[in-house]
């Protein structure tokens, strides 16, 4: 059993865990992902590690509601044990020797890229960091974000705060101004994925993508998480998450990941009559 020893909520739907773990906290690195299981009923989901305390023997996960495993760890309470949780899984984010990296995340992306944002300035790289979502109260990490770039952005799909406009929008002005940039780094919603990865294409700067296909058991096993990266089959959970965004078929991932939506609207309903 794995102990939950802080738990808050960064902003509406949006939770921080803290866990004990202290096997993974050791080895965890920037772009990994942990399974979670809440309890012996419960599935396993795929959550990335935002942050890592090998000293404390925890890990830190932040979540977003979006049906019911994850409306189910809202409702978790510090002091509450969790069944399991399996990690650190993936590859790490390449990190050396990059130069300018542009970090863009979108919504609980940010999330995702705050443990690659500091990685990145920690192995000596420039940061640009640009982060978006839909209003303002949804903005999180943005102290932990500025304290490891030099540079940020904050873009709300409402005007709310920063830039009134999509995250896109920054990193194009930035390339249209010839901005050096070496790597661009995007992690977020599959569509903020692509139109990022549409974009740098025309401008010819490599573009890394942190996917995330359903996965069932996370270690290269079921085949759940399956993408097409350049016309061949890769593991999302083995293989990734992270992958050249010039080279993903976004459209099979848009459709993979919309497979079980009769059943993810059931559950939601079923756990929403429980509590209730
Ligand atoms: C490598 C990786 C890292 C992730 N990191 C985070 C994170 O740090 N924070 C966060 O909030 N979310 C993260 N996610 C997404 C998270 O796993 C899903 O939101 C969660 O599984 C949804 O489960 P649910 O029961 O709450 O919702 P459901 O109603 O079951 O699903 C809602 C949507 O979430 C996606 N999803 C559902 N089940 C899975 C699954 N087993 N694996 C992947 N996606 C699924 C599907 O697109 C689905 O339409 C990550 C996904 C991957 C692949
Ligand atoms: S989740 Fe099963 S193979 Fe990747």
């Amino acid at each position: 059993m794995y102990k939950v020893v802080e738990k808050r909520d960064l902003a509406p739907g949006i939770h921080l865990l803290e866990i004990e773990a202290p096997m993974i906290a050791q080895r965890a690195k920037a772009g990994q992902f942990i399974m979670l299981m809440i309890d012996d009923k419960g599935e396993r989901i795929p959550l990335t590690m935002a942050d890592w305390n090998p000293k404390k023997g925890t890990v830190t996960i932040i979540a977003l509601e979006a049906g019911k495993t994850t409306m189910k760890l809202g409702t978790v309470k510090k002091g509450d044990e969790l069944r399991s949780i399996v990690g650190p899984l993936g590859i790490e984010t390449h990190t050396q020797d990059l130069g300018t990296v542009a970090c863009v995340g979108g919504g609980i992306g940010i999330a995702l890229m705050y443990p690659t944002v500091r990685a990145m300035k920690q192995a000596g790289n420039k940061v640009l960091s640009i982060m978006g979502a839909r209003t303002k109260d949804l903005l999180i990490l943005e102290k932990e974000i500025t304290e490891y770039s030099d540079e940020v952005h904050i873009c709300t799909d409402d005007g709310s705060k920063g830039h009134h406009g999509f995250v896109s929008d920054i990193l194009k002005k930035m390339l249209d101004e010839k901005r050096p940039i070496d790597v661009v780094y995007a992690v977020g919603p599959i569509i903020m994925m692509k139109v990022i990865a549409d974009l740098t294409r025309s401008y010819g700067v490599k573009t890394i993508v942190s996917l995330n296909p359903i996965m069932v058991d996370g270690t290269g096993m079921c085949g759940s998480c399956r993408v097409n990266i350049d016309g061949k089959t890769k593991f999302g959970c083995v293989d990734g998450p992270d992958f050249d965004g010039h080279k993903v078929d976004f459209q099979l991932l848009i459709a993979r990941n919309k497979r079980y939506l009769a059943e993810e609207k059931t559950a939601v309903e079923k756990f929403k009559k429980e509590v209730a």
